[in-house]
């Protein structure tokens, strides 16, 4: 007769499910040792063995229906209702992204700073690309801006363009924030976004990468402010005091227009692989708003003044963690994330 124990064991494999029973090795040397068995006890024996095979493809189909049962598949469902339940995923959970963790540390202290969050978006305008930005039609500056267009095109004849930078949103938070700017409040915005370059991808470039601008406009305000602003978040985010120190730089809308350049949080000036061994880190660009930009807004530049700035988010995380390939945030590599969650 067949071994209770071992018709038992696959049994108990085909009731979870495991389709590879039928075929088993054990199930094999069943078939196996019928041929070895005299003539007379052959037919029983065979009778047996065909009854389990039988019984484990009931209890397979069964094994089947009842995981169908548990998560039924329809495919007109909107979002999870689709999703397995808990006893069927696998017991490891995943993470937040390290970029979406440092971007709520980092929004954080800005509310705490007195700023307000407004997200960007991820397919805009030539308008908001370039013409309110004080880019003029065909100038060589747009040239710094190399990013992806469609080949459809708008009400104006112009392509649609994934943005390579997150001041798409001055003109639109500026307009927003015109009417309270006159009522006496400032506008005092952070905008983060994720922008788009057309890149030779290297360590230190990406095609999709994310930024955070920054927009403050009220009576009086001066580069000293956007300088102390700067600087006092990168303390509060790095924990720790730092130097910095501009340099002039052009872009069409900001006028005076600076890089930052902070000292390397890594290495506190001594010189290391994230500063290139020069204790400097070149951080991001900032300058106070142009004229035309404000006036494209519809904010009267000789009344009010402000300052703006853009900032890499990736590049600010590398230099908190040493990380060394920018490439890493988007690869999808769980051994790096993991170092995260
Ligand atoms: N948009 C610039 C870039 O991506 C960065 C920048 C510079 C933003 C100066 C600003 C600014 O708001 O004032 O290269």
């Amino acid at each position: 007769m067949i071994d209770h124990k071992l018709a038992e064991d696959l049994k108990k494999r085909a009731k979870e499910g495991d389709t590879a029973v039928l075929r088993s090795a054990e199930l094999k040397s069943l078939f196996d040792q019928l041929k070895t068995l005299p003539a007379d006890e052959r037919g029983a024996f065979g009778q047996a063995v065909n009854k389990l095979r039988t019984e484990l493809t009931e209890l397979l189909n069964q094994a089947k229906d009842e995981a169908e049962e548990l998560a039924p598949i329809d495919i007109t469902a909107p979002l999870d209702i689709n999703t397995p339940r808990p006893e069927l995923l696998p017991s490891e959970q995943g993470s937040q992204h390290p970029l979406m963790a440092e971007l709520a540390t980092i929004l954080d202290i800005f509310y705490r700073m007195g700023f307000t969050a407004v997200e960007s978006r991820e397919i805009d305008d030539d308008y908001h690309m370039f013409g309110s930005l004080n880019f003029p039609e065909d100038h060589p500056a747009r040239d710094d801006y190399d990013t992806f267009m469609t080949t459809q095109t708008d009400v104006h004849g112009k392509p649609f363009i994934a943005p390579a930078h997150t001041s798409i949103m001055q003109n639109r938070v500026m307009k927003a924030g015109k009417a309270g700017l006159e009522a006496g409040q400032a506008i005092a915005a952070v905008i983060p976004g994720r922008v788009f370059r057309n890149e030779d991808l290297d360590a230190r470039h990406e095609h999709t990468f994310y930024q955070l601008e920054g927009v403050y406009v009220d009576k009086g305000i001066h580069a000293g402010n956007l300088i102390a602003t700067l600087k006092t978040f990168l303390q509060e985010y790095y924990g720790k005091e730092l130097d910095v120190k501009t340099q002039p730089f052009y872009f069409p809308f900001t006028e005076p227009s600076f890089e930052l350049t902070v000292s390397c949080p890594f290495c506190d000036k001594k010189g290391c692989h994230i500063c290139s061994r020069t204790g400097w880190i070149e951080l991001l660009g900032c300058g106070m708003i142009h004229p035309n930009v404000l006036k494209e807004a519809g904010i009267d530049p000789n009344e009010y003044t402000g300052f703006a700035w853009g900032m890499g988010i990736d590049r600010l995380v590398m230099m908190k963690y040493g990380i060394e390939d920018v490439r890493h945030f988007e690869s999808g590599r769980l051994d790096f994330l993991r170092q995260f969650s």
